[in-house]
């Protein structure tokens, strides 16, 4: 009868840690949830606006990303909150056409449009008011939220490092405490059951001295293999991380989610970087083409002849490829139209300054005439995109103390480089020497 009230505690034993065991994990898991819930009740009030506030997102990631952050300024000004410093009226009539609306003398339009330079805002009459109402439902959503990614932010994105960092943290730590209450329940039973031994008066057998734990291991080759792996791997995460961290990611190569082949296009068929990339001539960012650019030619390019295929790349392939340029957009080829359905390609974003570099594309590109060559490569030549330079301070400073700037046909700078050669002494002058080393040029 009393092995039967030993054998009850010690399972009663067992079941109550295990439950202690499952609520706190479960209540830490909780807690890691507990913010996302969060959110989606505080967003709650946005959507009331009428606007659907997922598909703002993909609007506005598709048509303004380009050129607007949430919570920065970028090209345009930070559109977080935008809806209740300007009426909805208005923003329908500016984002439809905003020259029409500053030719009109709006005084509000005037305003912002003086205050960033004067830059012309690309007009989406496209866009119906429901979608800019999408838009607005988006922009209005709380910071809260990590900021929304711009198409294909590039994956090492500080913050959504950070954000997984934190979750994994807490799962980690989730999973060492349930580690541990099972040491400590091991241990009890094992307590128990040695007393139970005890009472019944049988005698565990003593172990006889084993060999040391090292000299075990080091004879089980299967544990140390597996060691050697584990350590190597983690070994090779940790450097990755480290050098991510440095910003060496030159030659950073991430797949697309459309096999795009820049050698194809900019090298066969010789179309101009310019004609997809036209922002680059005009503006801060290069920016990457809308699908209805591509559509311009793939409405009829709808395969690529035989002699595109190589042994790496097949045409099955290839075309596969624009069958999914089709699919996003949205075109039947087989009925000649849209089918209003579309999907935006979420192409990942490959180079990136950290945020607090200023790099205005125009001002290499056509001021000082620089070929997209000198910086990102031959192109023209490359099957998948990658990122060419290194991006770093030193590769940025070398190539100012190098480089001549430009004076011919810039009326400008004739009066500048007058006084400035005088000063240097010099006939040419370096863009470094009309104050492309000064700290606050490049940093904010
Ligand atoms: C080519 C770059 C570009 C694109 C693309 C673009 N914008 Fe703009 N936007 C600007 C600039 C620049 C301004 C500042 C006014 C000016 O200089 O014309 C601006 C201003 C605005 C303003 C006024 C902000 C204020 O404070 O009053 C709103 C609203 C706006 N943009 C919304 C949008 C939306 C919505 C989209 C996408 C459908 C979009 N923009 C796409 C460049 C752009
Ligand atoms: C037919 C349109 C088209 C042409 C022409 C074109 N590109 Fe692109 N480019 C794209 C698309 C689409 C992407 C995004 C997909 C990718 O990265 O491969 C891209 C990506 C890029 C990127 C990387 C963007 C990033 O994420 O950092 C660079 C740099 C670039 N192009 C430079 C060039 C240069 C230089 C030329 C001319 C030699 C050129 N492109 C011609 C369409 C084009
Ligand atoms: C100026 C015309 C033009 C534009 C614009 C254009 N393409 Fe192409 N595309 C072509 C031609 C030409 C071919 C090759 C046909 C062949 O080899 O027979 C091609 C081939 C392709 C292929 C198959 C080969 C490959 O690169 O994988 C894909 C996919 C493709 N294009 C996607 C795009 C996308 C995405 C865009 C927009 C960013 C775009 N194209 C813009 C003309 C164009
Ligand atoms: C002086 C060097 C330089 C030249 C010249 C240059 N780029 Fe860039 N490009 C950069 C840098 C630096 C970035 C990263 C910008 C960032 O992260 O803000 C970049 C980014 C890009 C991107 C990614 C999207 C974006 O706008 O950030 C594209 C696409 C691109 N360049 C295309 C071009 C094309 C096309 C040309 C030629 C018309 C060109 N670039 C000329 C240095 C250059
Ligand atoms: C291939 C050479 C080259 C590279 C690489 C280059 N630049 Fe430049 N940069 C120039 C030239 C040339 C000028 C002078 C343009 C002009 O005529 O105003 C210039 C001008 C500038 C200016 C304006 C300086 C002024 O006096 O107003 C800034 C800012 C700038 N560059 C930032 C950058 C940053 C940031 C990078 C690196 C991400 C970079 N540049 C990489 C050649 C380069
Ligand atoms: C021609 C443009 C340019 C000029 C001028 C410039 N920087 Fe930078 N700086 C950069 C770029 C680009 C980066 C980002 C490098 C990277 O991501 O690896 C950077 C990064 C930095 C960093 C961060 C370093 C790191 O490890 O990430 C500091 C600090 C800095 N710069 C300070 C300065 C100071 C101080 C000056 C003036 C003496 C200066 N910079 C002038 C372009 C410039």
């Amino acid at each position: 009868m009393e092995k039967v009230g030993n054998h009850n505690s010690i399972s009663r034993k067992l079941i109550l840690s295990l439950a202690l065991m499952l609520s706190i994990s479960l209540t830490s898991f909780a807690q890691d949830a507990a913010p996302v819930a969060d959110a989606s009740t505080s967003a709650a009030p946005a959507a009331a606006t009428g606007g659907d506030a997922a598909k703002g997102k993909e609007l506005f990631n598709a048509n303004c990303a380009a050129c607007h952050k949430l919570d920065a300024k970028s090209t345009g000004p930070a559109l977080r909150d935008v809806a209740s410093r300007r009426e909805v009226g208005w923003l329908y009539k500016w984002i439809h056409n905003s020259s029409d609306l500053i030719k009109s003398g709006d005084a509000d339009a005037v305003k912002v449009f003086e205050e960033n330079n004067k830059i012309p805002m690309t007009a989406f009459p496209q866009l119906s008011e429901g979608d800019i109402d999408n838009i607005i439902a988006y922009t209005s959503e709380p910071k809260a939220e990590a900021p929304a990614a711009v198409v294909g932010a590039a994956p090492v994105a500080g913050a959504e490092d950070q954000g997984t960092g934190i979750s994994n943290n807490v799962i980690l730590g989730a999973l060492s405490l349930v580690m541990a209450i099972l040491i400590v329940m091991l241990v009890l039973v094992n307590r128990v059951l040695r007393k139970v031994a005890a009472a019944n008066g049988i005698e565990v057998a003593s172990k006889e001295p084993s060999l040391p734990v090292w000299k075990a291991f080091v004879r089980n080759q299967f544990l140390v293999l597996v060691t050697a792996i584990f350590l190597l791997l983690s070994g090779a995460y940790f450097v990755y991380g480290f050098f991510m961290q440095v910003g060496v990611d030159q030659n950073y190569q991430p797949i697309q989610p459309i096999h795009y082949s820049h050698k194809i296009h900019a090298g066969d068929n010789e179309i101009n970087c310019k004609y997809c990339h036209s922002a680059a001539r005009v503006s801060k960012t290069a920016g990457i083409p809308s699908l209805n650019v591509c559509m311009n030619c793939h409405k009829s390019i709808s395969e690529v002849a035989e002699t595109t295929a190589t042994p790496e790349y097949s045409k099955a392939f290839y075309d596969a490829q624009i069958q999914k340029l089709y699919k996003a957009v949205g075109w039947d080829a087989t009925s000649q139209s849209y089918t209003g359905k579309t999907e935006p390609v979420k192409w990942v974003r490959i180079h990136n300054l950290p945020d607090f570099v200023y790099f205005n594309h125009s001002q290499h590109v056509t001021v000082a005439g620089i070929e997209c060559q000198t910086c990102h490569g031959p192109v023209q030549e490359f099957e998948i995109m990658k990122q060419f330079s290194p991006l770093t301070m030193g590769w940025c400073i070398e190539c100012h103390r190098k480089t001549d700037v430009k004076m011919e046909g810039n009326e400008y700078y004739t009066k500048i480089h007058a006084e400035l050669s005088k000063k240097y002494g010099v006939d040419k002058l370096t863009a470094a020497q009309m104050g492309g080393l000064e700290c606050g040029k490049c940093h904010y």
